[in-house]
């Protein structure tokens, strides 16, 4: 029987942030994105659907380069708000989606993380996942512990983070210490519940963690990092990991390799659900589909997109012509992360116009344009290419792109029975799973557990 393929929503609290422009949509409700209805109706939206949750991206800085006055005109990046915040919000509208949020480990201390995120867990009956970073070079700004550390120490210190939160997550309370005796009047055991001891090289503690155990205690982890240590950093820690913008051999490279290495940690190698980014531009038929895109072209804004660029190949695209040929730019890229830059300066007829508009819609994502069946197919293809649990739904309006995907391809997707009839019961992490609300015993978290 073909895999059940899982979906989730990859937003931000920005404004249309992974479409330069497209914020003038009449589709695109985003520049609204600081109105609490904007978060329960996309919310309301997905679960409708029945799409596994909605991810959180974050990056806690403006990019730091020349040129950047075209980003900050046309909203990308700045302004930006705190995605915690708006996560209950959604929970008390919804009963099944599941929040990823994006969790900088470079600029807050673990402790007080820790606590945001049982509060959240408790807060959404156990729906919350942790995208764990540890940021982007170019994105991080001489603010906490992100602006001391080279690139090499990144994961080692994003290593000493997680252990500080899985000891407060999973070893500082029993399960049977919330007794709420009503006649003696104990709330808590005290006998039930320890104080952390914590030393590493950024942090000690010696303390409890304030929260009881909420329904999954550590959150769903994800991660989402392309270097070697970024995979072995996902293989140790991540229950789901997103592969970048990649083509197919790459992304099935990608995939067979943080499983391999999840399996040489002990660990279940199909237990890290595998994404990849896709923008799907869906209606009734493949014209129509067709004709949608070219809309959105219409809205899309070059310097947004020039900008955005410019970001991921850590180069000021400004001072170069508009006409001229991407090609020209081989020498002068250093870090071209992003596949659909990559293959551009290999020779290709692309102009750095060409490169902008791509990037106003949908960022170089791999874009399926189609009706339901023609978009469905090409998913299915993806899965079998290349071992992938699924996908992150990259958006051009918000809600626009969920409320197409979910009225035409969710219902497609099933009668094919490759996508759930109904959500599965319980926390995040078991409708993941299907195996409980805890995290395995294989994984690291689990050394601090306390009986
Ligand atoms: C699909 C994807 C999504 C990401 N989302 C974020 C994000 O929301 N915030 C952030 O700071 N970094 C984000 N990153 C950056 C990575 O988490 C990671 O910090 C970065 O790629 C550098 O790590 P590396 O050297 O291992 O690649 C994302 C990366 C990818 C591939």
């Amino acid at each position: 029987m073909a895999r059940e393929i899982l979906l989730n929503a990859f937003s931000n609290f920005g404004v249309a942030s992974y479409a330069p422009g497209l914020w003038r949509h009449p589709e695109d409700k985003s520049a609204n994105c600081t109105d609490i209805s904007y978060w329960v109706e996309l919310a309301e939206i997905l679960e409708r659907g029945g799409i596994d949750s909605l991810f959180l991206s974050d990056v806690l800085a403006a990019p730091n380069l020349e040129g950047r006055e075209a980003g900050l005109r046309s909203g990308v990046g700045v302004p930006a708000g705190d995605p915690f915040t708006v996560i209950p919000a959604m929970a008390a509208v919804t009963d099944n989606l599941g929040f990823v949020v994006t969790g900088n480990v470079g600029y807050e201390h673990p402790f007080l993380f820790a606590r945001r995120m049982s509060t959240l867990d408790h807060l959404t009956n156990g729906r919350i996942g942790w995208n764990i970073v540890t940021s982007s070079a170019f994105f991080t700004e001489d603010k906490g512990v992100a602006g001391e550390l080279g690139s090499a120490d990144r994961y080692q210190h994003a290593d000493e983070y997680a252990e500080v939160c899985y000891r407060l997550w999973e070893g500082s309370w029993a399960d049977d210490a919330v007794v709420r005796d009503h006649e003696s009047g104990v709330h808590t055991r005290t006998d039930r519940i320890f104080d952390i001891d914590h030393a590493s090289p950024h942090y000690q503690l010696h303390c409890l963690h304030q929260c009881a155990p909420s329904p999954q205690r550590t959150p769903v982890l994800f991660q989402a990092g392309v270097s070697a240590e970024g995979r072995g950093f996902a293989s140790r820690h991540a229950e789901a990991i997103l592969t970048g913008s990649l083509p197919r051999e790459l992304v099935a490279m990608h995939v067979a390799s943080v499983r391999q290495q999840a399996a040489e940690f002990g660990r279940d190698p199909r237990a890290v659900k595998c994404f990849a980014a896709v923008l799907i531009i869906t209606a009734a038929s493949d014209e129509l589909a067709q004709e949608k895109y070219q809309d959105y072209i219409r809205y899309a804004d070059a310097e947004g997109g020039r900008f955005f660029a410019s970001t991921v190949m850590a180069l000021d695209l400004t001072q170069f012509d508009w006409d001229m040929p991407v090609a020209e730019l081989r020498d002068k890229v250093e870090r071209p992360i992003e596949w659909f830059i990559r293959e551009k300066l290999d020779g290709s007829p692309w102009t750095i116009r060409d490169l902008a508009i791509t990037a106003s819609v949908g960022l170089g994502a791999e874009t399926i344009i189609g009706s339901p069946s023609t978009v469905a197919d090409e998913l299915q293809s993806w899965v079998d290419a290349t071992d992938l649990d699924g996908f992150n739904l990259i958006a051009v309006t918000t809600p626009g792109t969920y409320a197409d995907i979910v009225e035409h391809v969710i219902p497609e997707l099933r009668r094919r029975g490759v996508y759930k009839q109904d959500y599965t019961p319980g926390t995040y992490r078991n409708k993941l799973t299907g195996r409980g609300d805890r995290l395995p015993v294989e994984h690291p978290a689990a050394l601090y557990r306390v009986g």
